[in-house]
C-alpha cells in the first residue's frame, strides 16, 4: 500500500485555485480544514462560510480532480465541507517578527557544527535526522545557515512555502514535515535562485526566528544545522538558543585539527558553555561504489580517533566518503534512508547519540 504524507496533499492541494478571490490557492485562503490521513484513504475537509459561495461546487470538484490526479491509483480520496462562521485566511509568516520561545516541549537541541566550511556538517545533519526519525525518534532540523541555506535541496524541499498559524496572537511558522523530520530554513522564504544577503544583526534575527518562531511541538531532537566557521553570528546564537550540546563534524586530515579545536573552543567559550556530545569524521575512508567492501584512507587513518582523544570528547560515527552519499543529497533522497553502507553508518551514528543522552 501506498504512504501518502499530509505535504503531499497539501501540494496537491495548492494547486487548487479560487477564480473569485484573485486566483489565490484554497490552501493559502484557509479553506483546508482537515485533512485526515488513514491506511490507504485520505479525507479533505473544506470550510465554507455561512455567505453562500457561488464557487463552492466549483472548489470542490476542482479539489476531487486534484487529489485523483496527484495521489497514486491506490489512494482512495473523499472531499467532505463543512459550514463555519468565517473562514480565517491563513498568514504567510512574516519573516521580520521575533517571536517567542517555542521550544518548551523539545528535550534535546543539538548543534552541529565544525571549524571550516564544505567538511559535511549538512550532510551529517540531515542524515542524522533521518536515521533517528527512522529509530522511532521524534525529530526536527532548523538549518542555521542564512547565507547558504541547504536544507531545501538535501530534502527536496525547494520551492515549497511554510505556512503560518497564530497562536496567541503571535504568528508561529509551520515546519516542512518529510521523510518523517520537521525541517525550517531560510531557504523556504527565498525566490529560487535569489542570493540571500543580510547585514550582521538581520542575519542573526532571521536565523534565531527559523528556531524559535516555529512550531516544533513536540521533539526528542532538535538539530541545528550551524553555518560554516565560528563568528559572532555563532556566539549570539549560541547564547540565545538553549543549545543543550554539539556534534562537531571533521574531515581525517592532520591539518583538520587547527579547525576542529576552533569549532570545540567555540563551545567551551566562557560565554557559551555547551558540552560537546562528541565528534563525527566524515570522509573516514574512501569506498568505490563498485567495490563495496575495499577502504581507502586517502585522508589518512584514524585522524578522528586522534583528534577525539587529544580534545578529550569522543568520538561518535566514522562516514565513508562514497558517490552516492554526494548523489543522495543532491536529489533530496537522504542516504540515511537507505541501508547502504553510507546509510548504516548514519543509524550508527544516531544509535550512538541516542545513547549518550540516556534515550
Ligand atoms: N561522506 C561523503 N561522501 C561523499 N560526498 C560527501 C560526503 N560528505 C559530504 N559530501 C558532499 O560534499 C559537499 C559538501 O557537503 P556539505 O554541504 O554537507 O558540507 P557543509 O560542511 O555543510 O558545507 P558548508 O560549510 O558550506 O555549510 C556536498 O556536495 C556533499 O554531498
Ligand atoms: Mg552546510
Amino acid at each position: 500500500m501506498t504512504m501518502t504524507t499530509r505535504e503531499e496533499i497539501i501540494k496537491a492541494l495548492s494547486e487548487v485555485r479560487h477564480p473569485g478571490r484573485n486566483d489565490r490557492t484554497i490552501v493559502e485562503l484557509g479553506l483546508v480544514q482537515d485533512i485526515d490521513i488513514k491506511d490507504g484513504s485520505v479525507s479533505v475537509t473544506l470550510a465554507f462560510s455561512k455567505r453562500r459561495d457561488p464557487l463552492s461546487e466549483y472548489i470542490i470538484g476542482s479539489t476531487r480532480a486534484a487529489l485523483i490526479r496527484n495521489l497514486p491509483s491506490d489512494v482512495r480520496s473523499e472531499v467532505k465541507t463543512v459550514v463555519v462562521d468565517e473562514v480565517k485566511e491563513k498568514k504567510k509568516p512574516n519573516v521580520n517578527d521575533l517571536g517567542v520561545e517555542q521550544l518548551k516541549d523539545v528535550r534535546n537541541i543539538i548543534g552541529v557544527a565544525s571549524g571550516k566550511g564544505g567538511v559535511g556538517k549538512s550532510t551529517v545533519a540531515v542524515n542524522l535526522a533521518c536515521a533517528l526519525a527512522r529509530l522511532g525518534y521524534k525529530v526536527g532540523l532548523a538549518d542555521a545557515d542564512v547565507y547558504g541555506p541547504s536544507i531545501p535541496t538535501m530534502t527536496a524541499t525547494e520551492g515549497v512555502s511554510p505556512m503560518a498559524e497564530e497562536q496567541d496572537g503571535k504568528e508561529l511558522i509551520l515546519p516542512i514535515e518529510k521523510y518523517g523530520v520537521k525541517w525550517m530554513s531560510i531557504g523556504y522564504f527565498a525566490e529560487k535562485g535569489q542570493a540571500l544577503i543580510w547585514r550582521g544583526p538581520m542575519a542573526c534575527n532571521a536565523l534565531k526566528q527559523m528556531i524559535l518562531q516555529v512550531k516544533w511541538g513536540e521533539l526528542d531532537f532538535l538539530l541545528v544545522d550551524m553555518p560554516p566557521g565560528t563568528g559572532d553570528i555563532h556566539i549570539s546564537l549560541l547564547q540565545d538558543i538553549p543549545v543543550d550540546g554539539a556534534i562537531v563534524v571533521t574531515t581525517p586530515q592532520k591539518v583538520a585539527l587547527a579547525d576542529v579545536e576552533k569549532g570545540v573552543n567555540m563551545f567551551r567559550n566562557p560565554g557559551v558553555d555547551k558540552p560537546i556530545l562528541g565528534l563525527v569524521e566524515n570522509m573516514a575512508w574512501f569506498t568505490p561504489e563498485a567495490h563495496p567492501d575495499e577502504k581507502y584512507y586517502i585522508f589518512g587513518q584514524d585522524g578522528g580517533a586522534q583528534m577525539a582523544s587529544s580534545l578529550g570528547i569522543e568520538l561518535l560515527g566514522r562516514i565513508p566518503l562514497v558517490q552516492g552519499l554526494r548523489e543522495s543529497g543532491d536529489a533530496g533522497e537522504p542516504a540515511a534512508l537507505s541501508s547502504r553502507p553510507d546509510g548504516v553508518a548514519f543509524i550508527e551514528l544516531a544509535g550512538r547519540l541516542a545513547k549518550k543522552l540516556g534515550l
